[in-house]
């Protein structure tokens, strides 16, 4: 399978490339490519993964799916036969994109957390709190928190996200909407976190971003990926140490094994690397979705 590092569709305005997708402007709303870029530590690595944005965009479709019982989201056409004619001659967009309504994008990165782990875990040891929220003493890494939390961050100019509380986060986009994001992303997590325990993953955190549209929140962005998530297998989940997974952790070990002191430019990765990183991404797909990821 053939990479796609980076979409350059002739015709069309570029409104905005982040570290994994392509945004292209269509008026009122955006066409929404995941390219096959892998950031670690906020790095966009120069060795793309074939195949990781067709998984990302169909992993989030079905969580958008999923989901609009508990809040609408930007999705206006997944189906790639469904788009304007200009757009299907661009055959490298055909299950790696979609076309959203473009919103006002709120500050806020809302992360939730089910798990003591990662930061979060370090937190805990030192201070018993995690982001300012005080949890029960004796936790183990790795446990089930009682409730899960919303531990907000927003994007800091150095490109890596901070965290902030939840009174910072109401400051910036008011008490009410604060509110809002906090139940809609608590809410959103608990039913995924029920729903990916079934199909033997456990999904420890995520992060959401929502948007206004027309006055009214929705859920946008990716919604439930390897990349915005921790997945852990639950078949070889124990409390009191780290776990294997389905995501990223893999790519972030090895790259800090090659010395790499976290800034740009990141290290290539191996050909092993990318290709268990690819069956991981790939193994979530497919247990989740409960179908084989087909990649066109
Ligand atoms: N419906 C939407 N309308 C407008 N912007 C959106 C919408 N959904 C997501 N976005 C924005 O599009 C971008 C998606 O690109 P990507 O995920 O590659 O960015 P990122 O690297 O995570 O973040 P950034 O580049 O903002 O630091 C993000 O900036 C996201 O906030
Ligand atoms: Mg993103």
């Amino acid at each position: 399978m053939k990479p796609v590092p980076q979409t350059n569709l002739g015709g069309l305005a570029l409104f905005k490339r982040g570290k994994v997708r392509d945004v292209y402007g269509l008026g009122d709303s955006l066409l929404f490519v995941a390219t096959d870029r892998i950031s670690v530590y906020d790095v966009v690595l120069p060795t793309p993964i074939p195949g990781k944005g067709a998984i990302l965009n169909q992993l989030s479709n079905f969580w958008f799916g999923k989901t609009g019982n508990i809040v609408a989201n930007h999705v206006l056409e997944s189906d790639f036969g469904k788009f304007p004619e200009k757009l299907r001659g661009f055959p490298e967009l055909q299950g790696r994109s979609v076309i959203v309504r473009k919103a006002e994008m709120l500050p806020v990165e809302c992360v939730v957390r089910g798990y003591l782990t990662g930061s979060g875990w370090g937190d805990y040891k030192r201070t018993g709190e995690v982001c300012g929220i005080r949890l029960p003493a004796g936790l183990q890494e790795s446990q089930k928190l009682p409730e899960p939390i919303f531990t907000p961050a927003t994007k800091a100019e150095t490109g890596h996200d901070e965290n902030i509380s939840f009174a910072r986060s109401a400051e910036m986009v008011g008490e009410e909407t604060a509110s809002k994001l906090r139940g809609l992303s608590i809410s959103i997590y608990k039913f995924a976190e029920g729903y990916a325990r079934e199909k033997g993953i456990i999904i420890a955190d995520t992060k959401f971003e929502f948007g206004l549209l027309d006055g009214k929140i929705v859920l946008a962005d990716e919604v439930l990926t390897p990349d915005s998530s921790r997945f852990w297998p639950a078949s070889s989940y124990a409390v009191g140490r780290g776990q294997d997974s389905f995501d990223k952790q893999f790519v972030r070990d090895y790259a800090v094994s090659t010395g790499w002191d976290k800034t740009p430019p990141g290290p290539e990765l191996p050909p092993y690397v990318v290709e268990q990183t690819r069956q991981k991404y790939e193994e979530a797909f497919e247990k989740l979705t409960g179908r084989r990821m087909e990649f066109k």
